[in-house]
């Protein structure tokens, strides 16, 4: 199995790079995926699969209306000059989308079919790149939540307050489950490796899920201070005033049924967080 990595500086290319070590990865130095004459000279012969970790993911810097070129290259435009690379050199393509497609209005674990309603500039951005990626049929839309791995994120700004003695306020209305990047890239693995059937799978960590305020006073915990050192806020008070953000959908629960079936099988995320903490 020949696999590329794209954008493979982020959390998730960072872990794809120890799941798959064989691959060869490119970060945006070494491949700017926007670049569609980039894209096009690559050399993709014999190259089996092309997992696409790129991506603008600064939801609120994507809302400023001189990013959204940008956001567009990367999350849409080359979704689909890896599509057509794809299509001409029949490698298959992993390309990795995002619940804020949806508004978060609906009831219960988001399933893989639900219509798109994104609320955001990134959230339109991502379900547009899924239309271009479901386009070929040799693919695999993998959703995912909350993702936790190298890098920047919830957790580890979390991690930062607590050992500085600070004390945040998190919204407490916003459901959903962490995903850590190794068990997203190990779920990526098993669909290439069982070749598990072209569509789209959510994947996340299982378990309750948790809203983030849960999650901070679970990082908090880990890390000696008190679950109370978290103040719990709605979300519409945490963005008071603040001009630029992203509006967030409520419910992120993506529905593990469809992963589970195809026989991998997440693990909760309390633990991982706890594995991920103990470093
Ligand atoms: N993070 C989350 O919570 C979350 C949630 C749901 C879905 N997702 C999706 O999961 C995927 C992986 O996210 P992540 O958390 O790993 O994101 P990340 O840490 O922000 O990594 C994205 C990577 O893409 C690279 N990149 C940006 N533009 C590029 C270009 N033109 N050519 C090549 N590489 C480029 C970035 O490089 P630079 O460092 O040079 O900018 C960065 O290394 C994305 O599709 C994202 O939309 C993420």
């Amino acid at each position: 199995m020949n696999a590329v990595i794209v954008g493979a500086g982020g959390q998730l290319g960072r872990a794809l790079r120890r799941e798959f070590p064989e691959a060869v990865a490119l970060d945006r130095a070494a491949l700017d995926v926007t670049d569609p004459g980039a894209v096009r000279a690559f050399d993709w012969e014999g190259v089996d699969v092309v997992l696409n970790a790129a991506a603008w993911t600064a939801v609120d810097g994507a809302e400023h209306p001189a990013n959204l070129g940008a956001v567009r290259a990367v999350n849409v435009d080359a979704v689909g000059h890896l599509a057509d690379a794809a299509e001409e050199h029949g490698f298959a393509l992993v390309h990795l989308s995002s619940e804020y497609v949806f508004d978060g209005s609906h009831e219960g674990p988001l399933p893989e079919d639900l219509a798109p309603s994104p609320l955001s500039v990134y959230g339109r951005s991502k379900a547009d790149g899924d239309v271009r990626a479901s386009a070929i049929e040799r693919h695999w839309l993998v959703r995912t939540t909350w993702v936790v791995g190298e890098g920047a994120n919830f957790v580890a700004t979390m991690a930062g307050l607590a050992d500085r003695g600070v004390s945040p306020s998190v919204v407490d209305d916003q459901i959903g489950r962490l995903t850590l990047a190794t068990e997203l890239a190990a779920g990526i693995r098993h669909l290439v490796e069982t070749q598990a059937p072209y569509g789209t799978y959510n994947i996340t960590n299982d378990g309750e899920p948790a809203s983030w305020a849960d999650v901070a006073a679970a990082v908090f915990t880990a890390r000696g201070r008190s679950a109370d050192d978290v103040t719990r806020v709605s979300t519409a008070e945490y963005f008071a005033g603040k001009a630029g953000t992203a509006p967030r959908p409520l419910n992120s629960v993506l529905d593990l049924t469809k992963i589970q079936r195809a026989g991998f099988h997440p693990g909760g995320w309390r633990e991982a967080l706890e594995a991920f903490l103990a470093g």
